[in-house]
């Protein structure tokens, strides 16, 4: 049992943790719901009880909390997950703030475990959750060479206000989150740009491969994209293994792990969808095919949920993760 925070509680991943957090049975003394001063003061009915969410503000750091969740953006894990771990919680953070920080846990619980040398730990980028966990799998059977990645990401990647963007797009109200309309639309920009001309988002998903997958030599690049979908992201993984692989081998490996489940029936028309990603928590898997033009090289498509794997779900493992080791 434990003293939880939820910061971050009315949006959409924060919504999730809740709903994550009931679903798992996760047992709680106290749980104390955090927001900005804008919804501060709403009533949010959660398990049976109604709460009031409060404004996050220094002086509640020091709440007696044993875990913190926190989905409400960078800038706010930067000021407060600080003071929070200064106080004794351990505090999960869904933001980019934390993940490359040298000595700060980048989880996802199906792939490593935290060290906890700091007491804040990094939930990954959405797309990169979903895609470290096969490509996991394909390490320990084959080993990996290099990892190309094209993502096709759903608008609720970017909180609400990428809900609405598609939402009221489709009337012609000019878009609020995207630089262009997403209606009717494909953007190949995710995040800020770099010098280099990658975006940021791109950066993310090359640099936290490498981190989870304990891989900092490997070869990896990634061109990210927004797609007019409300919810799962979709990627298409090209992988080069050292070792000799073949399609079935590949098959093989997805079907019998159940950290992904194998979708992959052309002939019926059955592959990972977005569509039947949305309210899962598993990662999908299908669509394995030899790359003709590189050797020993195979194309994956793996879709999941960016608000439950990618994001709410894993944060709520991590916690498990952390609840089942202090109980051992
Ligand atoms: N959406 C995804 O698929 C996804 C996946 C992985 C990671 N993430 C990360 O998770 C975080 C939240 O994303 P989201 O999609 O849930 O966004 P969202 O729907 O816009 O929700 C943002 C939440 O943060 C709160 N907040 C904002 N500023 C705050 C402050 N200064 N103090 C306390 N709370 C504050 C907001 O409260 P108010 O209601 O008061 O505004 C709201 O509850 C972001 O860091 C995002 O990068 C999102």
């Amino acid at each position: 049992m434990a003293n939880l925070a939820v910061v971050g509680a009315t949006g959409l991943v924060g919504r999730n943790v809740l709903e994550t957090i009931k679903r798992k049975n996760i047992s709680y003394d106290s749980l104390v719901l955090f927001s900005s001063k804008r919804s501060a003061g709403q009533e949010v009915e959660f398990d049976g009880k109604t709460y009031t969410v409060q404004e996050l503000t220094e002086d509640k750091t020091d709440g007696n909390f044993d875990y913190v969740i926190m989905s409400a953006g960078g800038g706010t894990s930067k000021t407060f997950a600080p003071l929070f771990e200064q106080h004794g919680a351990i505090v999960i953070d869904n933001s980019s703030q934390w993940r490359m920080t040298e000595d700060i846990d980048l989880i996802v619980p199906e792939v490593n475990a935290p060290k906890l040398e700091r007491k804040i730990i990094a939930n990954p980028n959405c797309s990169t959750i979903q895609s470290v966990v096969p490509l996991k799998l394909l390490d320990e059977a084959f080993g990996l060479n290099r990892v190309a990645y094209t993502t096709y990401q759903a608008v609720s990647g970017s909180g609400v206000k990428g809900k609405r963007d598609l939402e009221e797009g489709a009337n012609g109200k000019a878009p609020e989150a995207y630089p262009h309309p997403i209606y009717n639309n494909v953007l190949p920009h995710i995040d800020v740009f770099l010098e280099d001309g990658y975006t940021k988002e791109e950066k993310k998903m090359i640099d936290e491969t490498r981190k989870i997958l304990n891989l900092p030599d490997l070869n990896v690049t990634a061109t990210c994209v927004r797609v007019p979908v409300q919810d799962s992201h979709s990627v298409h993984i090209n992988v080069t293994l050292d070792k000799e692989a073949t399609v079935q081998a590949i098959q093989d490996v997805f079907d019998k792990d159940d950290r992904v489940v194998l979708v992959d029936n052309p002939e019926n028309n059955e592959y990972p969808l977005a569509i039947h990603s949305t309210g899962k928590d598993e990662i999908f898997v299908g669509r394995i095919r030899q790359d003709q033009s590189l050797p020993n090289t195979f194309h994956v498509w793996c879709t999941s949920d960016n608000l439950l794997k990618g994001a709410a779900l894993n944060a709520v493992q991590i916690l498990e993760q952390l609840l089942n080791s202090k109980g051992a």
